[in-house]
């Protein structure tokens, strides 16, 4: 035999194999996909990867619209942010009926958070610490989007943040990687269900890959620049979560990474997503991610095209740069037809898992919208979740919750504002039917008396810039004064001030960073006169980010941050207020003392130059003069109107050997006189590494709910792959040596002990 046959015969046992390895199924998938694409022209796979927005689409008038005549040519994948049913219907009828292979288009939105019915932020729902609140929620958004037509989500949002100047921190779930996994891997299953297929599951689309949270100085789409080891181990664990979920797709990020757009960029997409992650989903490009690359400066549209597909990213989310150019960088052999061609069939694999070609309709039905969105059941949920988002940072002398039936006054920008409560990156919400504060406390019956108070900000065209959406902060002609005024004159006749202030829902999200992160000064100047009037007052922070509330924390009586808690925000708050619910929520970003310590995040490194415990300056240590090195809040923090105590951890053993699991417990005991819900945190540190490690990690929690003065022990289990990281070679293992097990109610306050742990 000749060498050549004898490597055929090799080639042909491994495709043999290959195939083997398949699934009844999937083989049938690849044989139908296989002989679409032996029917299509290179101009009909090009739009499949070809994703344009659809513009304003209205019913009746989809046929004509610019959009429908790419449609009719083959020349359109899929179309995102289309609303209801019945405009999707009609241009899938375009696709179906009037293209010549009848491909069915996939139809995207940004559902991030909720589709009609709004559930908090995504920064608030993860400081639930409830995975399967959070699954639920996306279960209930997936019913309700594919109620109105969608097959597909851009979300989860996972990109680790540690700088609350960048406006996206109020997409992800904070700083941590481990916690970050964990509600990735919640969010796909409560989109994907167990059956892609169904006609109210839908596609998640993970994003943004990758490390767009660490842009320089917290400005949106700038540049991240991290060590490959830094990436693999604090960055990338949530998207890799997503992975191992089964998410059906990814999106690509603006920013660069090591010099190259991450749109572009080989390691990202190809090492480690399709070969050390084993990805076989679809990768979308973000909105003009692809064109923006020649801003980027790494070529004119033709070169980063051609760029982009060769390494990974399948689909051209609105720049039309795939369309316009593949087809001569083909020519000109700068892409060759395998990159199309894998584009293509993952697309359309998407779309056959869908069950969109057994059923273009599926997720068309015109009657599901009837009864599927915002149903009194998703409404009480969103109201559930949303009080379990709240953190309680202060809470001086018990001020919440309140007492007795006392006259409240309520006073802020934010008291009213119903536009805002749904929060950024709500699309699919009727902010008319949101419920604000004031609506909360009268609908319970409560005697209050509302006052705008003050402007959201002093400044007019920041006011504009901070009210986008239709989210805006109108004025009525009144001076500042005025308003002040007028909310003396109602917190004068009150028991209680309830001051709502904050950011408005638009100050953070995408293109929304600040470098002043305190409460706009013309709260601040509303806030100390409401202070002066000497009766408790409980500031309602509304927030998309950590904000520096150091002089609130030190002069207000009581601090409830309740983020941007959505449809049923009014409700939630007024369900806390007065009791009815016990705040559980803990942060999970850290909370700044002020905008010169950011980054600022719990599982840094300690330096060659740490403080002595206990000391917060010390010369030649790494401090600053000014201001300790402590956060204001840190991660993990958050009160209860009932307190928890814990008592002494106790180990399964000190030390152990290989693939052992060391069991780590805690009694802990409700006892103050409510029933309240805590989470219980573990953290490690690996004391000595062949690189340095982070003085602590997050690796286990636990929300546990006690009656009034009941007790329970809480129980972890440590495995050696808790303990694995990425080495200087980008090994991922674990080292023997000394670990420290932590316990706590939040980062700051753990007990530790010490395990020797050997191979
Ligand atoms: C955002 C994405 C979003 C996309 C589509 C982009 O500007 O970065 O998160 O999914 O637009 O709306």
């Amino acid at each position: 035999m000749t060498v050549y046959r004898l490597l055929l015969l090799f080639c042909c046992l491994i495709a043999a194999n290959l195939i083997s390895a398949q699934t009844p199924e999937q083989r049938k998938m690849d044989r139908f996909i296989s002989d679409l694409m032996s029917k299509m022209t290179l101009e009909e796979k090009l739009g499949q990867l070809n994703l344009p927005a659809a513009g304003d689409i209205t019913t009746g008038l989809a046929r004509s619209s610019d959009v429908a005549k790419k449609i009719e040519s083959g020349k359109v994948g899929g179309l995102f942010n289309v609303r209801s049913a019945a405009k999707i219907r009609e241009l899938q009828q375009i696709a179906v009926n009037n293209s010549r292979l009848k491909i069915p288009l996939l139809f995207g939105m940004d559902v991030i958070h909720g589709y009609e019915t709004v559930f908090p932020i995504p920064l608030g729902l993860s400081c639930t610490w409830d995975m399967s609140a959070i699954e639920y929620s996306a279960r209930i958004a997936a019913i309700e989007a594919s109620a109105d037509g969608i097959c597909w989500t851009f979300s989860p949002m996972v990109d680790i943040a540690r700088d609350p100047r960048w406006g996206r921190i109020a997409e992800g779930s904070g700083e941590d990687p481990y916690l970050g996994s964990k509600i990735a891997q919640a969010m796909v299953k409560g989109y994907q269900g167990n059956d892609l297929s169904k006609n109210n599951t839908i596609m998640a689309c993970v994003k943004h890959f990758a490390l767009y949270g660490a842009a320089e100085g917290g400005r949106d789409y700038n540049t991240t620049d991290m060590s490959r080891q830094r990436m693999h181990n604090e960055y990338l664990p949530p998207y890799k979560a997503a992975i191992d979920a089964g998410v059906g797709s990814v999106m690509s990020s603006f920013n660069e990474v090591d010099g190259v757009p991450a749109t572009a960029n080989p390691y990202l997409l190809d090492d480690v997503l399709r070969k050390q992650w084993k990805f076989n989903g679809f990768v979308v490009s973000d909105y003009t991610s692809v064109n923006e690359m020649t801003d980027h400066g790494i070529g004119d549209l033709q070169e980063v095209s051609a760029r982009a597909v060769k390494a990974g990213t399948d689909m051209d989310m609105v720049g039309e740069g795939y369309l316009t150019t593949l087809s001569k960088s083909l020519g000109e052999k700068r892409v060759n037809i395998a990159h199309i061609n894998r584009a293509c069939r993952l697309i359309l694999e998407a779309k056959y898992k869908l069950g969109l070609f057994d059923d273009p309709y599926r997720y068309c039905d015109l009657n599901r919208a009837k009864t599927d969105i915002f149903t009194p059941a998703s409404q009480a949920e969103a109201r559930r979740i949303a009080a379990e988002s709240f953190v309680l940072l202060k809470n001086n002398k018990n001020t919440l919750p309140f007492k007795g039936d006392g006259k409240i006054a309520l006073i802020g920008p934010l008291g009213n504002a119903r536009e805002n409560m749904s929060g950024t990156w709500s699309v699919a919400a009727d902010n008319s039917k949101s419920v604000t504060l004031l609506d909360g406390l009268m609908k319970r019956g409560l005697d209050v008396n509302f006052a705008k108070g003050s402007f959201l900000d002093d400044d007019p065209a920041y006011e504009d810039r901070a009210g986008m959406f239709g989210k805006a902060f109108p004025r009525d002609g009144r001076t500042k004064a005025q308003l002040l005024e007028e909310a003396l004159m109602v917190a004068s006749k009150s028991d209680y001030i309830i001051a709502a202030l904050g950011e408005s829902a638009e100050m953070t999200g995408e293109a929304s960073s600040r470098t002043d992160i305190r409460i706009p000064q013309a709260q601040r100047d509303l806030l100390e006169p409401l202070l002066k009037t000497g009766k408790p007052v409980v500031l309602v922070l509304f927030t998309g980010r950590p904000l520096d509330l150091t002089w609130e924390q030190k002069n207000v009586p009581a601090i409830l941050n309740v983020w941007f808690g959505g449809s049923m925000a009014g409700h939630a708050i007024a369900d806390v207020l007065v009791g009815e619910v016990n705040p559980s929520g803990k942060l999970t970003t850290t909370f700044p003392q002020n905008v010169g310590q950011i980054p600022i995040y719990y599982a840094h490194k300690n330096t060659g130059r740490p403080l002595p415990d206990g000391q917060w300056f010390q010369k030649f240590r790494s401090n600053y003069l000014d201001v300790s090195n402590d956060p204001l809040y840190p991660f993990g923090f958050g009160l209860s109107y009932t307190q928890f105590e814990y008592g002494k951890m106790t180990l399964g053993a000190n030390s152990l050997k290989g693939n052992q699991t060391l069991t780590v417990s805690i009694p802990v005991t409700n006892k103050g006189d409510r029933d309240g819900a805590e989470v219980v945190q573990l953290y490690i540190r690996d004391v000595v590494g062949s690189s340095t490690r982070p003085v602590k990690e997050l690796k286990g929690f636990q929300k546990v709910f006690l009656k009034k003065g009941e007790s329970k022990t809480v129980s972890f289990e440590v495995k050696t792959d808790d303990l694995k990281f990425y080495n200087f070679d980008l090994k991922y293992d674990w080292e023997s040596g000394d670990f420290d097990i932590m316990v706590g109610p939040n980062s700051r306050d753990v007990q530790t002990m010490r395990v020797n742990w050997m191979k």
